[in-house]
This record gives C-alpha cells, structure tokens and sequence, in this order.
C-alpha cells in the first residue's frame, strides 16, 4: 500500500469511530450554539478561514450546517506543517483550499479577508503571563482577516490561555466581544482528550460606525 493510501485508511478510521467520531459530533452542537445567524445573510458565499487548522476538524460539521440550509460556503485553513491530512480528512472541501503556510507571515492572508475567522487552540503561554512572540503575530494577523461585520472564533485548551487571549483581543479597537469566554466542556467533547475548555466569539466593527450609533 503507497503512503497515500495508508495515511487515507488512519484517518478513514479515526473519522468514522473514537474520540474524533464523538469530536465532530461535539462540535456540531457548539456551531448549532454559538454559528452567529448573521452569517446566513452574507451576500454569495460565506467565507470561512481556520487558522494554524492543524487536521481542521471542526471544519467538516461547519460545511454540514451550512449545506443542511444551502448557503453556500468556502471553507479555506492554514497550516505551518502538512495539509496532507487536513485534506483527506476533509474531502468535500476543495484541496487547494488548504494552504500550508506560516500564519505569522501577513503574506500567508494575501490581503484577503473572511466572514468567520476560526482560532482554535493558538497554544499561547499557559502561564498566562506573556503570550508567546508568535502567536501575537497569529492574532494579529487573525484579526486583520476578519472582514468587517465578521466573526473571530476562538478556543484555548486552558482558561489562563484564554485569559491572555481575551485580554489582548479586548484592546483592538475594531473588536466586539459578542461571546465572553465561557466553558464549553460539556457533552461528549469533555471526554475528548484533547478538549478544550473555553470558547470566546469576537465580531469586527467599524469603530466610525459605532462612533455613529451613539451620537
Ligand atoms: C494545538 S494545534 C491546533 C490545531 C487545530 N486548530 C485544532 O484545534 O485541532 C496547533 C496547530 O498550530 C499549528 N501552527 C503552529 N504555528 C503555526 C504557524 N506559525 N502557522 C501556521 N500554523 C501553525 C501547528 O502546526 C498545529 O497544527
């Protein structure tokens, strides 16, 4: 068997039973709570970027929801290593969608903008006290992607990340928290070993606009 094909069958059955099974499961219902219905109104498509997706395991529950009402989506993920496996496992989103590239370079984003910009698990420093010189670049980077209107959806795997997260995500001008993080070890993804604990939801705004609202 050449290499593709056994890397196919891994992840054929880490998809169809296991943790991951009861993972995309898990995060079905966290779309079904937390996908902002603003993004159903997108004009065209609805563009969706994970980044640093690793495997994009949430992605494949995400472009269910969205077929399940026929709005159409495009579905894009970054990656420092392989998007090797990101691809097999995520076969009804088109391959050349998975970009393998450094999210710390601006240039990985070319310019572009998304309506859902998906962080999940950036790993910053657990102690909470610095968030590593890379993942600042990531958010950063992150934020800027997010098109106006859009949404930043973010996980960390320890509350003192997310502390640091929110923390820095606060100060951007442009940033709205619509979720305060919260806890989602709940269900069947707090048997997941590798689960995460919270989730936080930012949308981008024009800071003129709202200026605007107020007066
Ligand atoms: C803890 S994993 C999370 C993966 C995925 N987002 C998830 O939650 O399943 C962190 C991921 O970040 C990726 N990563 C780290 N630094 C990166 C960078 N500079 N650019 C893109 N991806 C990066 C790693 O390769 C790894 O896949």
């Amino acid at each position: 068997m050449d290499a593709g094909n056994q890397e196919r069958q891994g992840v054929t059955s880490i998809e169809s039973k296991g943790p991951t099974r009861e993972f995309q499961i898990s995060y079905e219902k966290i779309w079904r709570d937390f996908l902002p219905s603003e993004l159903q109104e997108v004009p065209g498509p609805v563009k969706i970027l994970s980044v640093a997706c690793g495997f994009g395991l949430e992605l494949k529950s995400l472009k269910k929801i969205f077929d399940e009402v026929k709005k159409p989506v495009e579905i894009e993920g970054i990656e420092k290593q392989s998007v090797g496996g990101t691809r097999l496992f995520n076969p009804d989103i088109p391959p050349e969608n998975f970009h393998q590239a450094d999210a710390t370079d601006p240039n990985s984003f070319g310019n572009r903008q998304w309506d859902l910009v998906i962080l999940r698990n950036p790993q910053v420093d657990p102690r909470g006290i610095t968030m590593r010189e890379e993942w600042v670049k990531i958010l950063e980077n992150s934020v800027k992607a997010v098109a106006e209107n859009g949404f930043l959806f973010l996980t960390t795997f320890t509350p003192k990340e997310m502390e640091a997260v929110h923390h820095f995500l606060s100060q951007q001008a442009d940033l709205k928290s619509v979720v305060e993080p919260q806890d989602i070890t709940r269900g069947m993804l707090a048997n997941f070993p590798m689960r995460e604990n919270k989730i936080a939801l930012y949308k981008k705004i024009s800071p003129q606009a709202e200026l605007n609202k107020s007066v």
